[in-house]
């Protein structure tokens, strides 16, 4: 059986495999090249960045619970300016696509970000956290609601011709109302799930174990809702939708194609092994060679209802 191709698309972006590192998981990208060599890779998503650097939260920021792990990290980055300056000049010499995810308090910030961004040389794509409260909104999350949804991918789509992928919140009731909201104000694709809300408490200190009470979570656990959102999404929407929650394996990655993604990306597995991502595309091949298939893509959305 010859080697099966795993090159896919995304909204006209060709990866040479479905598997990209998960923004936050894999700091600007170079850190994973010890573990993990980034000609290797479909994609690399970097830290969240803004306008200006941030600190992020007081320690401690991530707890270990089962099957996964809570992070109350709180959007620490250096700023798009030094990530301009310090880090791409290096990271567009891979053959991974490089995808800036990012942020802001406000549209306007979000659409600044995006286009200064968008100046910057070997960028293939944008990923828009909108995960992140509205200042002017009482720090209601844009993610959280159509219309803010709405309003701050029209925003960004004005700012930037890269092609932008938005990301969102599992902390909602109707995932696909927010989907077909970003996508009629003009995503490209649609990247979910980040984090889903949680909580983890010290029994004997009677106290919560993040400083903040609470945190997101990440990891197996949430790999089932993960799943049904992006099975839903792509079936609300007509973009390409890029999955992610609890990867932590090859199998796990098809899973993630069946349900109709068409790439995915790892985050928490690159922290229990760095080399996860790189294993995981070794695992998708020797799938699809041992079952005889010849395209990672012909997988894509091929799952079989109950009824069939
Ligand atoms: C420590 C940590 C930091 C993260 N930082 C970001 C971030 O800056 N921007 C973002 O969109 N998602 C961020 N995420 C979310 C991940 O990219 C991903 O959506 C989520 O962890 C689910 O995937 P996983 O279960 O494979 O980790 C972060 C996750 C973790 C664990």
């Amino acid at each position: 059986m010859p080697k099966p191709d795993l090159r896919v698309n995304v909204a006209g972006l060709c990866l040479q495999n479905p598997v990209i590192a998960a923004s936050g998981t894999c700091g600007y990208g170079e850190e994973l090249h010890p573990f993990v060599d980034l000609d290797r890779l479909g994609g690399v998503v970097v830290k969240g960045l803004s306008l200006e650097p941030r600190p992020g939260n007081p320690a401690p920021r991530l707890v270990e619970t089962p099957a996964g792990m809570l992070n109350s990290v709180g959007l620490q980055n250096i700023g798009i300016e030094a990530f301009l300056r310090d880090k791409l000049p290096r990271l567009r010499g891979y053959r991974a696509n490089i995808v800036v995810n990012f942020f802001g308090d406000s549209p306007d910030e979000y659409a600044a970000v995006a286009a200064r961004a968008s100046e910057g040389q070997g960028i293939a794509a944008l990923e828009a956290n909108i995960s992140c409260p509205n200042v002017r909104h009482g720090g209601m999350l844009f993610s959280s609601h159509a219309r803010l949804t709405a309003e701050v991918v029209r925003k960004i789509r004005r700012a930037t011709h890269l092609p932008l992928w938005v990301k969102l919140s599992p902390n909602v009731t109707d995932i696909t109302e927010i989907a077909r909201a970003a996508e009629e104000a003009g995503a490209d694709a649609i990247s979910l799930i980040n984090t889903v809300l949680g909580m983890a408490i010290d029994l004997e200190a009677r106290r919560a174990e993040l400083p903040l009470g609470f945190g997101g979570l990440s990891g197996p656990a949430i790999k089932p809702i993960a799943l049904r959102m992006v099975w839903q999404v792509c079936q609300a929407v007509r973009i390409p939708v890029v999955g992610m929650g609890g990867i932590m394996n090859g199998r796990d990655a098809l899973e993630f194609l069946l349900a109709g993604a068409a790439a995915c990306q790892v985050g928490t597995a690159s922290f229990a092994d760095p080399a996860a991502c790189r294993k995981i595309v070794s695992e998708m091949e020797d799938y699809l060679r041992r079952r005889g298939i010849a395209t990672a893509a012909e997988l894509c959305g091929k799952l079989q209802t109950p009824a069939e």
